[in-house]
């Protein structure tokens, strides 16, 4: 069975992000083709990045903190990353997060579910070059939900499920190329 990591990269304590993680979450209930975890970075607390050698390099981090990360991120097969947006970009703690890893991402396959005012086109956009520097692959549909239409008083998550049909597309082919690169890395 395939593991896929539902990304929060959020860490700030007014974060909306868990309840985008946990609509998805919820939809992904009852496919047959991967497990699907919630996998918050806030929890592993690490700290601004800071190891001596860039893991493309040399995987002998340095805290605790980023040996648990490494492991969680080590045993997944798929991620979706819940990727909201900060001044057009992607968020510091994910990118953060990120940075501290690079076999572990290695030959694996993402899909990006953005929201913000634009649904995170532009954090996806970006994300996108930063997964595919990491040799992950995105799949072409991103689901995005907009702050003003599918959040209350930017706040509440009250989404249109006129996105269920591209989250669930999401699903398929995240299964599917997650699937073909778990092969690739067992024969590599
Ligand atoms: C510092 C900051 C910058 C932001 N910049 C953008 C932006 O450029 N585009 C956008 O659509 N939303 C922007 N927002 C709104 C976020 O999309 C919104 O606050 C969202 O809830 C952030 O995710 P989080 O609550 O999980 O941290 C910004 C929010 C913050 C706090």
């Amino acid at each position: 069975m395939l593991s896929i990591g539902i990304i929060i990269g959020s860490t700030r304590s007014s974060r909306v992000s868990p309840q985008v993680a946990h609509y998805i979450h919820k939809l992904a209930q009852g496919r047959s083709g991967a497990r699907y975890d919630i996998v918050d970075v806030q929890s592993y607390d690490l700290p601004m990045y800071d190891e001596p050698i860039p893991a493309a390099f040399s995987s002998d981090y340095q805290t605790p903190q980023a040996k648990a990360w490494s492991a969680a991120i080590a045993a997944l097969d798929g991620f979706i990353f819940i990727n909201p947006e900060y001044n057009r970009g992607v968020i510091a703690p994910l990118k953060n997060a990120i940075d501290y890893l690079y076999p572990e991402f290695v030959n694996k396959a993402a899909g990006i579910v953005g929201f913000g005012s634009t649904g995170g086109a532009s954090s996806g956009r970006a994300l996108r070059e930063i997964l595919n520097s990491l040799e992950v692959a995105t799949v072409k549909v991103q689901p995005g939900f907009n702050l003003f239409t599918d959040f209350k008083d930017m706040r509440e998550f009250t989404p249109s499920d006129v996105h269920n049909n591209s989250i669930q597309h999401m699903f398929g082919q995240l299964e599917s190329w997650a699937g073909a690169l778990k092969e690739v890395r067992e024969t590599a």
